[in-house]
């Protein structure tokens, strides 16, 4: 077993590179199935996911190589499988995209439901809603969704909420759909535009991605091309967010500035000095936190992605803040691990309570998916004495090399094997 140790109340400080995004890579590398051709994709994070996703796409028949550690090639041009296996898909959330890239090229696909962070009831009906709206027949059975067509049509597509899977999921398939489809009340976060702009480097037409109106006119087949993957905005955000509650000064670079807006307000709000150049973006902590209210909302609101962190870094605020979470029923259960460090939060339906001002206080706690894990790592990094996180592989899956990073900035953490 894995296991973070962490001796807390080191102020963070100096500049940090931050990662390709994992949501953006986790959809480019199963759109890279629709290509046909040689993609190049380079700022892979070197992350768990996406050792997974490029396992799946092995399974299928892709040749995939690392040229150095972020940069993957893979050929598409001999998928010999359009099925994938159910380990393999219960290892990410990510791996519902390949349901829309099979779908889209081959017009077959078996795909198992997709595994990932349990947040609560995560469905996949507008995905499928979508994918029979371009003609297809849908089918569960024994857990696997059963995707078959003649051809693809397109459509006007109406999402009943701005879900990123769903939008991303029939972008990809309707890249093949004869005619145009149209994605009415579309997510609108930067993966979903990294996304369609990946597509339409190997030859697909998209226009409209990060607005609520979709428009893909329909391609018989794609190319291969050359693709960077944008910055991680959740990694940034995290070291920010770890910036701010050890009262540091942090550089956080190789960054989209306007990405982190909803943060950035968030953070000055609460008393950090924020500034901000082309690729960059400095925190420096405040003496004394101000408290404030907080509503996750699809973007350009604040990303449910960084409410976790964000509870934790109002924990510490001079007064009562608020944190609605309006995206996922069940994205409370850090709460309770959280409380061990000594968080004093109360969580009435969607919102939680802080009076904030608690001191956190080393102790043993267990990582319940990836943000969550990210919470204790940011509460461990400003508690009085020292704390162990186990769960490690949650955060594995998401944060590249974080003890290396976070030792980089100062902060006295390490990773140990024991057995409990
Ligand atoms: C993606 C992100 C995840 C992020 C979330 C919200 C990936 C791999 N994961 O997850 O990190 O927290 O967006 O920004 O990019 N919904 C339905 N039916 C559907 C689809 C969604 O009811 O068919 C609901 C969900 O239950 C949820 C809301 O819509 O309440 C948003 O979900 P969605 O945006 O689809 O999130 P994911 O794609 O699962």
């Amino acid at each position: 077993m894995e296991y973070i140790v962490i001796n807390g109340q080191n102020p963070l400080k100096g500049s940090i590179s931050i990662s390709g995004a994992k949501n953006a890579a986790v959809a480019i590398l199963p759109a890279a199935i629709a290509s046909g051709g040689v993609c190049v994709i380079d700022n892979l994070p070197q992350i768990e996911d996406v050792c997974n996703l490029v396992a799946a796409m092995e399974s299928m028949g892709a040749k995939c190589k690392f040229e150095n550690p972020d940069t993957l090639v893979v050929d598409t041009s001999k998928i010999t499988g359009h099925t994938l296996d159910d380990k393999l898909a219960k290892n990410t959330r990510a791996s519902y995209y390949f349901m829309g890239a099979l779908l889209g090229r081959f017009k077959y696909a078996d795909v198992p439901l997709p595994g990932g962070c349990d947040l609560g009831s995560r469905p996949i009906d507008y995905h499928l809603k979508g994918f029979a709206a371009l003609g297809a027949t849908c089918i569960q059975e024994h857990g696997v969704v059963k995707l078959r067509a003649e051809k693809l049509r397109g459509a006007n597509i109406y999402l009943d909420c701005p879900s990123v899977g769903a939008t991303i999921n029939i972008m990809i398939a309707a890249v093949f759909a004869e005619g145009t489809t149209t994605i009415e009340n579309a997510a609108k976060e930067p993966h979903i535009v990294d996304t369609a702009n990946f597509l339409n480097k190997i030859g697909a037409k998209i226009g409209g991605a990060g607005t609520g109106t979709i428009r893909i006119v329909g391609v018989p087949a794609l190319g291969g091309g050359e693709y960077t993957v944008i910055p991680d905005p959740i990694e940034t955000g995290t070291y920010m967010i770890a910036a701010a509650i050890t009262g540091g000064d942090v550089t956080v670079e190789n960054i989209i500035p306007k990405h982190m807006d909803s943060l950035t307000a968030k953070l000055r709000e609460m008393g950090c000095t924020i500034s901000e150049g082309g690729d960059w973006i400095r925190v420096q902590g405040a003496s004394a936190l101000r408290p404030c209210e907080v509503k996750t909302a699809y973007y350009p609101g604040f990303p449910t992605d960084l409410q976790p962190q964000m509870a934790t870094l109002l924990c510490r605020a001079q007064g009562t803040s608020t944190i609605t979470e309006n995206i996922f029923e069940h994205r409370y259960r850090y709460i309770g691990e959280l409380k061990r460090l000594g968080a004093q939060l109360k969580v009435e339906g969607r919102m939680a309570v802080t009076k904030g001002f608690c001191e956190f206080t080393g102790a043993r706690v267990i990582a319940s998916d990836l943000r969550a894990g990210a919470a204790l790592v940011i509460a461990g990094l400003c508690a009085k004495g020292q704390t162990v996180i186990g769960g490690v592989s949650h955060l594995d899956r998401g944060y590249e090399r974080f003890e290396e990073k976070f030792r980089s900035l100062g902060a006295d953490i390490t990773r140990i094997q024991r057995d409990s």
